[in-house]
């Protein structure tokens, strides 16, 4: 889900990063925002702010952020 249309103001895209985090950009200034107020944990990013440099990532969606209508693997 991306309720703020991609602008890091929301955290609903939160995603929880199972493996992979070596292969993100750094922080940026919106993922540091939200983890200074205790709203995004060292394992989760907002996956409309992180890029992926190379390799795999392995990720989550968060609970509060599932859609009811999909099904999710694990
Ligand atoms: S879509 Fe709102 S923070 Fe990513």
């Amino acid at each position: 889900m991306h309720g703020c249309g991609k602008k890091g103001r929301c955290t609903t895209c939160k995603m929880i990063v199972c493996s992979g985090m070596e292969h993100l950009s750094s922080l940026n200034e919106r993922e540091e925002f939200f983890r200074e107020r205790g709203r995004l944990n060292e394992d989760e990013r907002l996956s409309c702010q992180a890029k992926i440099k190379a390799g795999e990532l392995r990720i989550r969606v968060a609970e509060e952020n599932k859609f009811p209508h999909l099904v999710y693997s694990d």
